[in-house]
């Protein structure tokens, strides 16, 4: 595909990675994700959190009605369930989990990584070993929060260090365990998934392709460009983005669309997350057609996930087309309001179906 290419017509995307958070406003960010992408991994830091099946089925019970009562564009949309990990997860909830065939993951967060994240594991390769194989044995991918909260470990460090810590011991003890690197950030996890045995992959947000730090900074402090774990430096960005586009197939979309209103974001202790649901295929357009790679966004969007995930690509399709799209200033979000990444700034591209 040549760099003039006008519109772009893609498989449906799937979202790997994706917050919605519950009750109301939940129905204010819902139908951006919907008009997207055909299914997204719907994360389980809600407080409480997502700990059982049966929490599970309700929270998709919750999201599919939500889904009913918004208007405009979307669908089908289907969300793909996860359970949150703790130091007291049962083999037999794993089990259930299976059995009940919308949980199609359980994430990682190590306590205190991030937000919602108290009630996370303290000791994932002690105190979650019997889960863990259970996980192996019936095929349920773990996905990682893949940072260290030791806080001798600089945060720009974090996410290397866990590749040693954590990473490299447990590939070695469950080496059929599935195994998802969340939102990588570092030229040292992209080289490691590149390269692991076993099945893993990562899934990379488009605020990762398209900043570097420096955006944290531009001119005063910028929250909304603040999430975790935090953007790195250029040459960070730059091998993401190589992987994003790259031909290994482990590498695919997930946005870390994480929604906090305007003024929990704009405080003295500012929450971490970038909200991108509303524009996340034109922000990841805009960050492929940066280098020439627009013809490696299917593979990334629409194919490499569901590969991993042992699922068929969606049925239909989605078109991008070459034009400024302004991104707006703020949306609606339940009573309040939220801004949205790269608020006021212009895509080059813009869904049109
Ligand atoms: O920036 C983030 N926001 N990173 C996370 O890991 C969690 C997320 C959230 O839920 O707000
Ligand atoms: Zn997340």
């Amino acid at each position: 595909m040549s760099t003039d290419v006008q519109t772009l017509t893609l498989i449906r995307p799937d979202d790997w990675h994706l917050h919605v958070r519950d009750g109301q406003v939940m129905q204010s960010v819902l139908p951006h994700t919907a008009r997207q992408f055909g299914r997204a991994i719907i994360m389980p830091n809600l407080q409480p959190p997502v700990v059982s099946t049966d929490q599970a089925l309700a929270y998709r019970d919750r999201i599919l009605a939500a889904l009913e009562g918004t208007e405009g564009p979307k669908g089908p949309f289907t969300p793909l369930m996860t359970l949150y990990l703790t130091d007291n997860t049962t083999p037999d909830e794993i089990r259930r989990a299976k059995a009940s065939g919308a949980v199609y993951a359980v994430k990682l967060y190590p306590a205190g990584a991030t937000t919602n994240s108290d009630a996370g594991v303290t000791d994932l390769l002690g105190k979650c070993r019997a889960v863990l194989e259970v996980m192996q044995e019936v095929g349920m991918p773990l996905l990682v929060h893949g940072e260290v909260t030791d806080p001798d470990v600089d945060i720009f460090d974090r996410e290397a260090v866990f590749i040693d810590r954590v990473m490299v011991p447990l590939r070695h003890d469950f080496p059929e365990l599935k195994v998802v690197f969340e939102h990588l950030t570092t030229r040292e996890g992209a080289q490691y998934v590149e390269t692991a045995d076993g099945p893993v992959a990562a899934t990379i947000t488009a605020h990762h392709l398209l900043y570097n730090r420096n955006a944290l900074f531009m001119g005063g402090v910028r929250p909304h460009y603040y999430c975790l774990p935090v953007l790195k430096r250029e040459k960070h960005r730059e091998a993401l983005l190589a992987a994003a586009t790259g031909t290994s197939g482990r590498f695919f979309l997930g946005t870390d669309s994480a929604p906090h209103a305007r003024h929990a974001k704009e405080a003295a202790c500012g929450c971490a997350g970038c909200y991108t649901a509303l524009h996340a295929l034109e922000l990841y357009a805009t960050a492929f057609d940066s280098v020439g790679k627009l013809d490696a966004l299917e593979a990334f969007a629409s194919l490499n996930g569901p590969g991993f995930y042992g699922l068929e690509p969606n049925a239909n399709t989605v078109t991008l087309e070459r034009a400024a799209m302004t991104v707006p200033a703020e949306l609606p979000y339940g009573d309040e309001t939220i801004v949205p990444l790269a608020a006021g700034e212009t895509l080059g591209w813009r869904q049109v179906q």
